[in-house]
């Protein structure tokens, strides 16, 4: 199958003759494949809580739209009532999912974007907001095929590729992050063997990457989270790619719960763990992985989510954290749009922002 082809969907799009966010509903994969409409804001907060869209790069453009939209039909006179306004849609927005850091990295350049344009008319700060909210999309369109180049030239062909949760083209506006090489990879006819796990509690590893990856004609196996370790151990696994949420200055990575465990047992097995990451999922104000805010969500998640009748006793505590934090001894890159970062990873990860900066003079 041509993998253009079958990744030829939209994650997140604007409508804006009809105000609207579209997405596609997540936890309604792989069963429906059905869009959403969304023209409030508390739709938006929702969809992004409930993991509707999901993924750190989708939700931040998710956030952006959604800050555009939220301030697009505002009938203030003046710049300061805008402001104002602008300020509520963004913390109500901000406060949707706490770990992935784009999604506080697009709202706080949808803010730049008006601050930057506060002497224009506001009708025309609320264009420049649109233009900024698509150029967010297109920005990550790039960023994630230059993550897979960077990532295909650590692969050959015929390998074992091992990923956790969804990175993929769902999480992103294309490609995916983890995905990227893969897709890149398949293009060429490099016949990787993936083994998608399937990410309890919320299976993301089930119904969306082995769903996404499938669609495409990748040579994926679905495997139970607990049988990472006998994949490894049989020699079936060559590299681990993972995406992350966010990911602090020392190189310690947020992703979703688990990922931890796999970097373990990578390390365990010597196989290289790679983080892909768009520099939006970089945090050099967070010092270690340990200053990271992690996500708790509801026990029934775990008990009761997925299953016809509830499959833990009722009243029994749960602990049901979204995400892990993988330290930075068990990665052996981060893979980013502007290059790889290896070992010690801070001046590393300095270097990468350095090279991006001169990018854009
Ligand atoms: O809870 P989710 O489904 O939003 O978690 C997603 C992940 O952990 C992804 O691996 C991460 O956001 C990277 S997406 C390119």
């Amino acid at each position: 199958m041509d993998t253009k082809k079958a990744l030829d969907f939209e994650t997140v799009e604007l409508d804006d003759p009809n105000s609207a966010l579209v997405i596609i509903d997540q936890t309604l994969l792989p069963n429906e494949f059905t869009y959403l409409h969304l023209t409030t804001q508390s739709e938006i907060w929702e969809a992004i809580y409930d993991l509707k869209v999901r993924g750190a790069p989708a939700i931040g453009i998710a956030a952006a739209y959604g800050a555009y939209l939220g301030i697009k039909g505002s009938i203030a006179k003046d710049f300061d009532s805008f402001y104002k306004e602008f300020k509520t849609v963004k913390d109500y927005l901000a406060s949707s999912r706490p770990t992935a850091v784009n999604l506080f990295w697009a709202l706080d350049r949808m803010d730049t974007c008006v601050q930057n344009n506060k002497n224009k008319p506001i009708a025309e700060i609320k264009e420049f907001l649109r233009r900024e909210s698509e150029e967010i999309k297109a920005e990550d369109v790039w960023v994630c095929k230059t993550i897979g180049e960077y990532g295909l030239s650590l692969l050959r062909p015929n390998i074992g590729i091992l990923t956790h949760c969804n990175a993929g083209q769902l999480a992103t506006a294309k490609y995916g992050t983890a995905t990227a090489p893969i897709y890149l990879g398949t293009e060429k006819g490099y016949n990787f063997k993936v083994f998608a796990d399937e990410t309890r509690p919320l299976l993301q590893g089930a119904r969306l990457t082995a769903f996404e990856l499938h669609k495409a004609g990748v040579d994926v196996t679905l495997i139970c989270d607990n049988m990472a370790a006998t994949v490894m151990a049989n020699g079936w696994v060559q590299a681990v790619f993972v995406g992350c949420d966010r990911v602090a200055a020392n190189g310690d990575a947020a992703n979703k719960i688990g990922t931890s465990g796999v970097a373990i047992l990578a390390h365990n097995y010597g196989i290289p763990f790679y983080v892909c990451a768009p520099t939006s999922t970089i945090d050099m104000e967070c010092p270690t992985g340990k200053d990271i805010h992690i996500e708790q969500r509801k026990p029934e998640e775990v008990s009761e989510k997925w299953y016809a009748k509830p499959m833990a006793p009722k009243g029994v505590k749960i602990f049901n954290p979204a995400f892990d934090v993988t330290e930075s001894k068990f990665i052996s890159g981060i893979i980013t749009e502007y290059g790889i970062a290896r070992h010690p990873f801070k001046p590393a990860l300095e270097e990468i922002f350095q090279k991006k900066a001169a990018s854009k003079k």
